[in-house]
């Protein structure tokens, strides 16, 4: 447990002992009471939900506002976003944004895309096997770049420079200092706005092109600064997240060789499969941040109004035993439904069909590709993202 200074548990102080293991903190904190203050491994203090019921009622209470300009005056955190974009705006301007791309994240929209993903998973996965020592990173080898290159080809932007733009967005995302942050936000500004600029100049048949020249029903319209916002999100939203569903859903497998033979010898678990690697190990551990308009009570607590910074725990609401049966086991056939991987309430992932679909297609390829795949490294050893965002291994090193 962090160590207790003045009522607030100090979670920057435990360094990846908390980064690797945060399950078993949140559990302890959920023993003493649903709400928390903590100073997160991101410099700032926070008003931590743990519990299922409450992280839900968290999610989708309208007196917490997802826009920058409700932070209290004095927080020390910034909006690392190039422009203005859904996940930090509350309605209607919410609604607005959101209704402008809904209809090409739709199941049935994201579905057509399955052999372009495919496609470049046998891509990835036949550079994989080329390796003369059959040992692999797994996260640089697949759970990356397909994500990347998917998001990628959806929006048009082939020639974007993904390892550039992937150090601006795992600092952006991370646990560096604000100064850090601000200036690879400011980096990937810029190099997003000149990306759109090419765009406009040569148009094509994809999601940007789509988005420059969008009109809606009702002749709405994407500003420059939305524009920026709506590519920005995409791009980091859709890589960032997918990496690591498809990095500890293969590191869970690995780590449950029953679990991983019952899948390889039935294909048909595949879906369920996927559901339970989204609750037992989810890439988003604490969502983006809300912001108290005014106080509200969680769990009999009072967290301030004005501005405090509300941190609903998703990782901590799938591993409460109140709502799923002994949460701690990894269980590929048991019931997953009603996990809060992808967010709860208006701002539910946009992008959950596309993430399903690319994990599915990811990890079935790889275990039909290599049927002896292990873990290069002792489980104990591996390294872990710093931060409360965002929770995956930095390398999964395999063999095969
Ligand atoms: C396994 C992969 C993914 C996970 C676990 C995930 C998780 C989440 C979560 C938890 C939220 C809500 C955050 C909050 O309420 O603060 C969210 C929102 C969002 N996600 Fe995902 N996501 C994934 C993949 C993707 C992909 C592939 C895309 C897009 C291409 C995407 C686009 C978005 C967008 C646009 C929002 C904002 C929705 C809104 O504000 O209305 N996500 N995601």
């Amino acid at each position: 447990m962090g160590t207790d200074i003045g009522g607030i548990v100090d979670l920057a102080a435990m360094g990846q002992e908390f980064a690797k293991a945060p399950y078993r903190v949140y559990a302890e904190l959920r023993a003493a009471g649903p709400v928390h203050r903590v100073r997160m491994p991101e410099g700032a203090e926070a008003w931590l939900v743990v519990g299922h019921d409450e992280v839900r009622a968290t999610l989708n209470d309208p007196r917490l506002s997802k826009d920058w300009d409700a932070a209290a005056e004095d927080t020390p955190l910034i909006s690392v976003a190039s422009g203005k974009h859904m996940l930090i705006s509350d309605p209607p301007q919410h609604t607005r944004l959101r209704r402008l791309v809904a209809r090409e994240f739709t199941p049935k929209h994201v579905a057509a895309l399955a052999p372009r993903v495919q496609r470049m998973t046998d891509e990835l996965l036949d550079a994989m096997a080329a390796a003369p020592d059959r040992r692999a990173d797994l996260v640089d080898a697949l759970s990356f770049p397909l994500p990347m290159g998917v998001i990628c080809e959806l929006l048009g932007v082939p020639s974007l420079d993904r390892a550039a733009f992937r150090a601006w967005s795992n600092v952006a995302v991370g646990s560096a200092p604000v100064d850090e942050k601000a200036v690879a936000a400011k980096e990937g500004r810029a190099y997003l706005a000149g990306l759109i600029a090419g765009k406009r100049e040569h148009p094509g048949d994809d999601l940007l092109s789509l988005l420059i020249r969008t009109t809606d029903e009702e002749g709405d319209r994407l500003s420059a600064d939305e524009l920026l916002g709506m590519a920005w999100l995409l791009l980091v939203a859709g890589h960032e997240t997918t990496v690591n569903l498809i990095s500890n859903g293969v590191l869970a497998l690995l780590r449950h060789p029953d679990q991983m033979a019952a899948l390889r010898a039935d294909d048909g678990l595949m879906e369920n499969a996927v559901e339970e690697m989204l609750r037992y190990d989810g890439p988003v551990e604490t969502p983006t941040y809300r912001f108290t308009r005014e106080p509200i009570e969680v769990g009999g607590v009072t967290i301030p109004g004005g501005g405090a910074l509300v941190l609903p725990v998703l990782a901590d609401a799938d591993r409460d035993p109140a709502r799923f049966e002994d949460p701690d086991r990894f269980d590929i056939r048991r019931d997953a439904r009603g996990h809060v991987a992808f967010g709860h309430g208006i701002h539910y992932c946009l992008g959950a069909p596309l993430a399903r679909l690319e994990a599915r297609i990811a990890i079935r390829s790889l275990l039909a590709r290599f049927p002896d795949l292990a873990l290069d490294v002792h489980p104990g050893a591996l390294a872990w993202r710093e931060g409360m965002l965002i929770r995956g291994p930095v390398r999964v090193p395999v063999r095969f």
